[in-house]
């Protein structure tokens, strides 16, 4: 690097990615090609001190704070780790330890690297009550009413407890939640998260906590911070003390003496890492003794007693012998890129998303071109970039058709999202199918036998098109079937006949209308009672659903005024199709079932998701706004404006220990 200008630009391309990384959460670069770029950077600031700018990305920690929530400040600083990718980088570190330690202090603890968001929660006599993000390593996001909804973090810890805990932990999001949330993402035409640490730290800073409860996170706690009373000696003991309290710990750990026992663990880990239900980005090597931490300090923005040592995620090359387009059951195209089958992280793989055209171009990946794939566990595989160097001659960019491939309509672009998709909903065949798909699947209506192959089969004999023709199939036409023999035709028959008797929340859910999920399914068949009164309903009753926002209420509206649809309901029901609510067992006879509740202020022992969950569950509903219809207000600390209202219009108001006696 010679000249500054080029130093400048580097510190901007640093800052770019970071941007990228932390408030888009859509990395541009792997992690390791961003760690070789600051590399970069910290060795020309040292061969030219007098460049370094007081804007240079070394001259702050962590990350950008992306707003939305308020700050404060930690009690200790939240640093992060020095990071290493080969085993002569650790035995540096073991050196430095050995040079900068007596041999007594030398100890180590080696564990999982998990693969998420540093986060730091505090108890205070034992109740959590508060919760950051590592923000700037001084300062953090408050994101406490987040951190509570999640499933594996106590809320309360076990006694005996110390009078003040701060531990420190990740948050992370497994991968069959990261794998359902994409899922979710096509299906609405919003962007794709590239990854479940980006999923996870997107779903942090969503300002909503019920939708955050939906996203499946879940937490590891690998350190204290802060505790009042006795301290643990070591690291280990640590550890074993946060899960005596009942926090979750970091999955794997070990005591170590020696490289060779170090390097041992770490291999283990790297084996069988893709078997692991979260992904990890390697292990951490700490000393365990917490004097010893304490006596080697912090370099910069670095603990200086600990280094990660980060495993490479595990790539491939293959070919990409062609690009076709998957349309979905509410249009929208994907194009995915055909692969030579590739063996990578486990499994098999011939087939990558490609996602939409924008990614296409930005990666510019073109028919012919040799890749690289990139899978991490069961995680769907990536393309993450084209190896220029071998690109056939004459390989074109590739685009998007003009056209649905499937009925020649010409596609749709909308303002609001990346999507492309097909308006054609009621003549194209490919959406036909795969609403049939859904409608059978374990999602929609479970109708057992009726899988994606079969459903296909009586779609290219011209027996189905629309869902309510499944309730015709005759055994003659059953049998025409490749291999249906008396067998497999009367369990087919007999699924169908059973999926008659449904819930109204499965039938709306198997209905595939656009933005309806399993929950919102089930707050739209509580609310109408009967599949009839979706017809009536009108927007802003809709928006009175707690969990119903504007998105879902217009297309709920515009599904259930299209006539077309309505007549096709009304075949399913002719042919016996029977949707009934089905009242929370247990409950039936409890004093909330039709009741309105509105809730205010903040709640000791409950999220307002969960105190929400809590009511449903008994039959109440849970209103955002007080009115004469609301029958209580439930309140907690620093009540807003409703609890005026409320006595205004004498609504019963409940505290929380009013709350739970009742409950
Ligand atoms: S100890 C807050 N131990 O890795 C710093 N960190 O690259 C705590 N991480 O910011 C450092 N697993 O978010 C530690 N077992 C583990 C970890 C771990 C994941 C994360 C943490 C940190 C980042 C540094």
């Amino acid at each position: 690097m010679k000249s500054l200008s080029a130093y400048h630009a580097l510190c901007e391309e640093i800052w770019e990615h970071n941007y990228h990384y932390f408030v888009e959460n859509a990395p541009k670069i792997s992690d390791r090609a961003f760690d070789q770029l600051f590399a970069e950077l910290i060795e020309i600031e040292k061969a030219h001190p007098d460049w370094v700018s007081p804007s240079s990305p070394t001259q702050r920690v962590g990350e950008i704070l992306s707003g939305g929530f308020p700050l404060a400040s930690h009690t200790t600083p939240m640093l992060s780790l020095a990071n290493s990718y080969s085993r002569d980088e650790v035995q540096v570190f073991l050196e430095r330890m050995e040079k900068l330690l007596l041999p007594h202090e030398i100890e180590y603890v080696t564990e999982l690297k998990m693969d998420g968001i540093a986060i730091s929660v505090r108890y205070e006599k034992g109740v959590l009550v508060r919760a950051l993000t590592r923000g700037n390593g001084e300062k953090g996001e408050q994101i406490t009413s987040n951190i509570r909804t999640i499933a594996s973090l106590p809320l309360q810890l076990r006694a005996p407890f110390p009078d003040t805990l701060e531990a420190r932990g990740e948050v992370f999001m497994p991968k069959s939640a990261f794998q359902a949330l994409n899922e979710r993402q096509t299906q609405r035409g919003k962007q794709l998260f590239a990854n479940p640490r980006n999923a996870a730290g997107g779903s942090l800073k969503l300002l909503d906590p019920q939708e955050v409860s939906q996203r499946g996170l879940a937490i590891s706690f690998y350190g204290i911070a802060e505790i009042s009373g006795r301290e643990p000696a070591s690291h280990f003991e640590a550890l074993d003390y946060l899960r005596t309290l009942g926090l979750p710990i970091v999955g794997e750990y070990q005591r170590c003496s020696n490289f060779e026992e170090i390097m041992g663990f770490a291999t283990q880990v790297e084996k069988c890492r893709f078997q692991l239900p979260f992904e990890i980005d390697g292990v951490v090597i700490k000393i365990d003794p917490l004097k010893a931490q304490k006596k080697l300090g912090v370099t910069g923005k670095n603990y200086r007693w600990a280094i990660a040592y980060k495993f490479a995620a595990e790539r491939v090359e293959t070919v990409v012998r062609d690009i076709t387009v998957q349309i979905g059951r509410t249009g929208v195209l994907t194009p995915v890129a055909e692969l030579d089958p590739v063996f990578v992280a486990g499994s098999t793989i011939s087939r990558a998303t490609l996602h939409n055209q924008e990614e296409i171009e930005r990666k510019d990946v073109r028919v012919g071109d040799t890749v690289f794939i990139e899978k991490g566990g069961d995680v769907i595989p990536k393309i993450v970039s084209v190896c220029l160097e071998k690109r056939p001659r004459g390989a074109k960019p590739w685009k998007l058709p003009a056209h649905c491939p499937v009925c020649g309509t010409p596609l749709l672009q909308s303002e609001s999202e990346v999507a492309v998709r097909c308006p054609n909903k009621r003549g194209c065949e490919a959406q036909g199918l795969k609403r049939l798909i859904h409608y059978a699947s374990k999602g929609g209506m479970d109708i057992e036998h009726l899988g994606e192959k079969v459903i296909n089969g009586l779609v290219e004999l011209g027996f189905v098109k629309k869902l309510s023709d499944l309730y015709t199939l005759t055994p003659e036409q059953l049998s025409c079937l490749k291999n249906f023999k008396e067998k497999s035709i009367q369990n087919v028959l007999s699924s169908l006949e059973r999926s008659k008797e449904v819930s109204l929340a499965r039938f709306l859910m198997a209905l595939g209308i656009p933005h309806v999920g399993a929950e919102t399914a089930e707050l739209l068949a509580r609310r109408a009672g009967c599949i009839e009164a979706l017809y009536q309903i009108g927007e802003d009753e809709l928006l009175e659903i707690d969990g119903v926002g504007p998105i879902v209420a217009e297309s709920v509206v515009t599904f259930f005024t299209d006539p077309e649809h309505q007549e096709e309901i009304q075949r399913l029901l002719d042919y016996g199709v029977h949707p009934v609510v089905i009242q929370s067992k247990g409950f039936d006879s409890h004093s909330f079932n039709g009741k309105t509740f509105v809730l205010t202020g903040a709640l000791e022992n409950y999220t307002r998701a969960g105190a929400a969950a809590v009511i449903k569950k008994r039959g109440g509903k849970v209103s955002s706004s007080v009115s004469r219809q609301t029958d209580y207000l439930l309140v907690g600390a620093d009540p807003g404006s409703k609890l005026e209202k409320a006595k205004k219009l004498g609504v019963k108001i409940l505290d929380e220990e009013a709350f739970a006696s009742l409950l």
